[in-house]
């Protein structure tokens, strides 16, 4: 069965090798226009003029795309999805001069929402967190990776990596699940009797091989930043993620440069995320390897730093560079992705082909998925977003509002109902 998407005005494919871009090629949003799109079992089978797919498929379905702009679904390589209660008091105490880390210190911040998802039950997190992947498809995303770090005992991290599980059963989204039982010394840790040393043994001895042994992760990542877990920490946390088959990830100088970055390029990590305080070797480092510098231009904005990582700097140092919503209860509280491409152009200074390459393909090389996903292209995975806008520009420009009217992943239907043969109405309301 064959479906066709024709009419399509303006067309991003992205298409092009199957490996993260960089230099020139970050450039090169694969711009189209004329041309409709072939799916079927899930894959891309031809890019074409609508009358020659028509010709070659004539009792395929038709879906009429207005004369409106298709791009590949965005793939968000770095969310925080699993949590319960909001943290939005923590927003006006930072306006109030509170930093971000003295929250934490005060056992706020991460505490908090570790303290909160300890009470609850798997039933109630998967309840909480299913409408907010779907509001994050209503915007035009269709793989995220979302990870769990609010727990930090193994029955809460286990319970957190069971809901993602769950919530790949219950939606058409591609989630990428991601074990952050390193995302910060639990309390309990932080004071006799227990000691630091006595979690790293707990995470590298216990919860790894249990994550491993229930296959619940692809990645495991670490807060690699002072304060939290040192660099020699993070080396031997990853070093036994990767012993357990699981790649790499690291939050790394995201607050103050302490060599995060050089750690990912040593450790061959698949992505190194933030970087808003990386280091001028930590920018080499990176750009000498395969690591992708995952940017979250998002994050520094809540957290009102008025700095941003040096994205401009890495590009032209040749590091490749993913661009993700960091979608968290503490610093980047938003579902918005197309929010991401107006940072991206407007603070990061990429221009808006950049924005989406490093929103697409990038982004599916920072899950290690850039062979499946992430470009429209013979063969690919047919996840696509189709916006109420004409210009590819239009995306970053119109900041903050919601011009997604529908997405498909795997060729199915992800968000917004559209009936085979019309024109979906562009949606007013995300849901
Ligand atoms: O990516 N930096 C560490 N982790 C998250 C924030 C988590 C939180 O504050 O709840 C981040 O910004
Ligand atoms: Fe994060």
């Amino acid at each position: 069965m064959t479906t066709l998407f024709t009419n399509i005005g303006s067309l991003v494919t992205c298409a092009g090798a199957p490996h993260a871009r960089r230099g020139d090629e970050l450039g090169d949003a694969g711009l189209r226009s004329g041309v409709g799109i072939a799916v079927a079992d899930g894959r891309i089978t031809a890019i074409d003029a609508d009358a020659t797919l028509q010709r070659a498929y004539p009792q395929a379905t038709g879906i009429d795309c207005g004369g409106r702009l298709v791009t590949p679904g965005f793939v968000d390589s770095h969310t925080h999805a699993i949590f319960g209660k909001p943290r939005h008091e923590e927003q006006e105490l930072r306006a109030a001069g509170v930093g971000y880390m003295e929250i934490a210190a005060r056992g706020g911040g991460i505490h908090s929402s570790v303290r909160d998802l300890r009470t609850r039950t798997e039933d109630d997190l998967f309840a909480l967190a299913l409408p907010r992947l779907r509001r994050l498809a209503a915007h035009g995303t269709t793989t995220v990776e979302v990870k769990s770090g609010y727990g930090l005992s193994l029955e809460d991290e286990l319970k957190s990596l069971r809901v993602i599980r769950r919530l790949q059963d219950a939606l058409p989204l591609r989630l990428i699940p991601t074990f952050l039982g390193a995302h910060e010394i639990p309390l309990e840790y932080r004071a006799a009797p227990r000691t630091r040393e006595e979690y790293l043994a707990l995470l590298i001895d216990v919860m790894l091989p249990a994550v491993a042994r229930e296959g619940l992760a692809r990645f495991a990542d670490i807060f690699c930043e002072p304060g939290v877990y040192t660099v020699d920490e993070s080396r031997r946390v990853l070093t036994a993620a990767r012993a357990h088959g699981l790649a790499l990830k690291l939050h790394a100088d995201e607050l103050e440069p302490a060599g995060a970055a050089e750690l990912a390029a040593e450790i061959g990590a698949t992505s190194a995320d933030h970087l808003a305080a990386i280091s001028e070797a930590g920018v080499r480092a990176l750009a000498a390897s395969e690591t992708v510098a995952t940017l979250l231009p998002g994050t520094m904005l809540f957290l009102g730093k008025g700095k941003q990582a040096p994205a401009r700097a890495l590009i032209d140092a040749g590091a490749a560079i993913a661009l993700a919503s960091d979608f968290n209860p503490g610093t980047s509280p938003t579902v918005n992705f197309p929010l991401m491409l107006t940072l991206a152009v407007s603070q990061l200074r990429l221009n808006a082909s950049e924005a989406l390459v490093a929103a697409t393909v990038n982004g599916a090389a920072a899950v290690g998925g850039a062979g499946e996903f992430g470009q429209l292209a013979h063969g690919f995975s047919a996840d696509l977003a189709l916006w109420d806008a004409e210009d590819h520009r239009e995306l970053p420009y119109w900041y903050g509002d919601h011009r997604c009217i529908a997405t498909w992943v795997r060729g199915s239907p992800c968000h917004g109902a559209v009936a085979a043969g019309t024109f979906p109405s562009p949606a007013g309301d995300p849901l």
